[in-house]
């Protein structure tokens, strides 16, 4: 392979740690991917450290700087550090079997080193960073989806942005793909904060594919009917066994309407119907009063049926739980989760060929270390992330502390799109249980707005440096969709069926 110039030549390796002298002039910078030529094989590597020095002691050096003596000649120099990560030989591209040679050339890696490092994908994130380059695309596939994702990044790195240029190709992809996404900010629909503003109601599909459900507009309602016993968990999180067989009895006792019932007649008699505890009766009483009537009416209407059918057929659902009380938030994103997620699994188990046709889903959660606490109750999401993978259901866990995410979580999230985070707590974590990426702790400090490093197993297995498209550029790439109508016949056609038409009429007049 040819490439305009070297940019150095290896001076040593040591296991899969190369060096090399940069030449001159040349311009790189951390986390940028390098070839190296070694005979019959070409190496990959990423660059994770840079010295600059001279071959002058560090008197002589001073002593230069001051201007009281000249040394000479001696030479002033850069060596790189760079981590191996693939290696190709006679046409097959793998993990590194071996290492490189001392002077073997190195270059920074061009266009046709992105096709050989298969980074583009179905859905497009981005293009490739090489020092001041955007090259080929950068992207993951569909079937990564249920591997599960993160998305990681301080406050104004790019994460939201992100979201929507995954979500949009999602749609795009309808009814292959099915996007469910839970917008704690009420953000995504309107593009709040990206500049210039655009969101999802700017995707040219919008009105066909996604349904928005808002509070705001009273859409959003579950009906007390809808609420069987097995649902309170999701409710209420720290419900105790006594209070969970007291709402048993209660439903057996008064059917789906139990939670109307029993709440009318302790607020009248201070009592239930059922004989239980003093203190278990007013537990389960207090938490069952504590629910909204707005969010949480007296009806058989649940607006998560709807939102399950939209699903189903390709439909996204964009669910708006801004401006709700942070425990409604929560209730509203459990229920809904865990019936769409369900409903994955029961076709899976008893109509294959039905869940076969169902579309893949990605679930985006934003503040999702409120839900993957180690220290808080489980919810239904550390189950979707360990367990769903078979039923195609995935989870983005998008979180500016992902610290605060459980272990088995983490381990689980196959791809993760990692942008800036200062937080040395956060970045430890990331480095340290991110396969091939405990060289980077530094390069996350350092990556700009909308910068990120992608890893997408197995495809992808290593920290690809990623320029992450911009929404509003991928909206004025994509705003002509192709509904596949059939052409319109040309006016001239139309013109004579029109003649036609008259000659008739007049005719008839007659
Ligand atoms: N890839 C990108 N290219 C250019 N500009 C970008 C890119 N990504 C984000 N931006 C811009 O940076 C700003 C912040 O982005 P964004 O809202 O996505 O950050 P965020 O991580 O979601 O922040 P927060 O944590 O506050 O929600 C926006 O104005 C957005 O337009
Ligand atoms: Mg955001």
């Amino acid at each position: 392979m040819t490439n305009i110039e070297p940019l150095g030549f290896v001076c040593g390796t040591k296991g899969d740690s190369v060096s090399f002298l940069a030449n001159k002039e040349t311009c790189l910078s951390f986390g940028q991917i390098v070839r190296i030529e070694s005979g019959e094989r070409t190496f990959y590597a990423r660059v994770v450290n840079s010295e600059s020095s001279s071959t002058l002691e560090l008197i002589e050096q001073l002593r230069e700087a001051e201007g009281k003596e000249a040394f000479g000649p001696y030479s002033a120099y850069r060596s790189v550090d760079a981590i191996l990560f693939l290696e190709k030989r006679l046409g097959k591209v793998r993990s590194p079997t071996f290492n490189p040679n001392y002077r073997d050339k190195v270059y920074a890696a061009s266009e046709e080193d992105c096709s050989i490092l298969k980074l583009s994908g179905e859905l497009e994130v981005g293009r490739l960073r090489s020092e001041d380059q955007l090259l080929g695309s950068v992207g993951i596939n569909i079937d990564a989806i249920p591997r599960m994702m993160g998305m990681f990044g301080m406050t104004g790195s790019g994460k939201t942005n992100t979201e929507l240029i995954l979500n949009a190709q999602i749609i795009d992809n309808s009814p292959k793909t099915v996007a469910l996404i839970f917008d704690f900010a009420g953000q995504l629909l309107e593009g709040k904060e990206i500049k210039p503003q655009c969101g999802l109601k700017d995707h040219p599909l919008f009105h066909s594919k996604v349904q928005y459900y808002s509070s705001r507009d009273g859409k959003m309602a579950i009906g007390l009917h809808t609420i069987t016993p097995a649902k309170l968990d999701m409710l209420f999180p720290d419900i105790q066994p006594p209070q969970r067989r007291l709402a048993w009895e209660l439903y057996r006792h008064f059917g789906a309407e139990w939670i109307d019932r029993a709440r009318d007649i302790y607020r009248n008699e201070g009592n239930v119907t059922i004989r239980a505890q003093k203190v278990v009766t007013e537990a389960l009483m207090q938490k069952l009063l504590s629910l909204p009537h707005d969010l949480f009416p007296a009806s058989a209407y649940t607006f998560i049926d709807n939102a399950l059918q939209n699903i189903c057929k390709g439909v996204s659902c964009l669910v708006d739980i801004s401006g709700l009380r942070s425990e409604d938030q929560n209730r509203v994103v459990c229920l809904l989760a865990s019936a769409i997620a369900a409903h994955y699994k029961r076709m899976w188990e008893e109509n294959y060929e039905e869940w076969r046709k169902l579309p893949t889903l990605l679930i985006t959660l934003e503040e999702a270390h409120e839900f993957l606490d180690p220290n808080k109750s489980r919810t239904i999401f550390s189950d979707i992330a360990l367990t769903y993978r078979k039923y195609r259901v995935g989870l983005n866990a998008v979180t500016p502390r992902p610290s605060r995410i459980n272990f088995d979580v983490f381990a689980e999230l196959w791809t993760k799109v990692i942008m800036k985070t200062e937080l040395k707590k956060d970045r430890a974590y990331l480095t340290e249980n991110t396969p091939y990426m405990e060289y980077s702790e530094t390069e996350i400090k350092m990556l700009d707005v909308g910068e990120a490093l992608l890893i997408s197993e197995p495809k992808i297995k290593f920290a690809v440096p990623v320029k992450v498209s911009h929404y509003p550029e991928y909206l004025a790439k994509h705003s002509k969709v192709d509904y596949a109508l059939p052409d319109s016949p040309p006016l001239s056609e139309l013109d004579s069926r029109i003649k036609q038409l008259r000659s008739q009429d007049n005719v008839s007049l007659n």
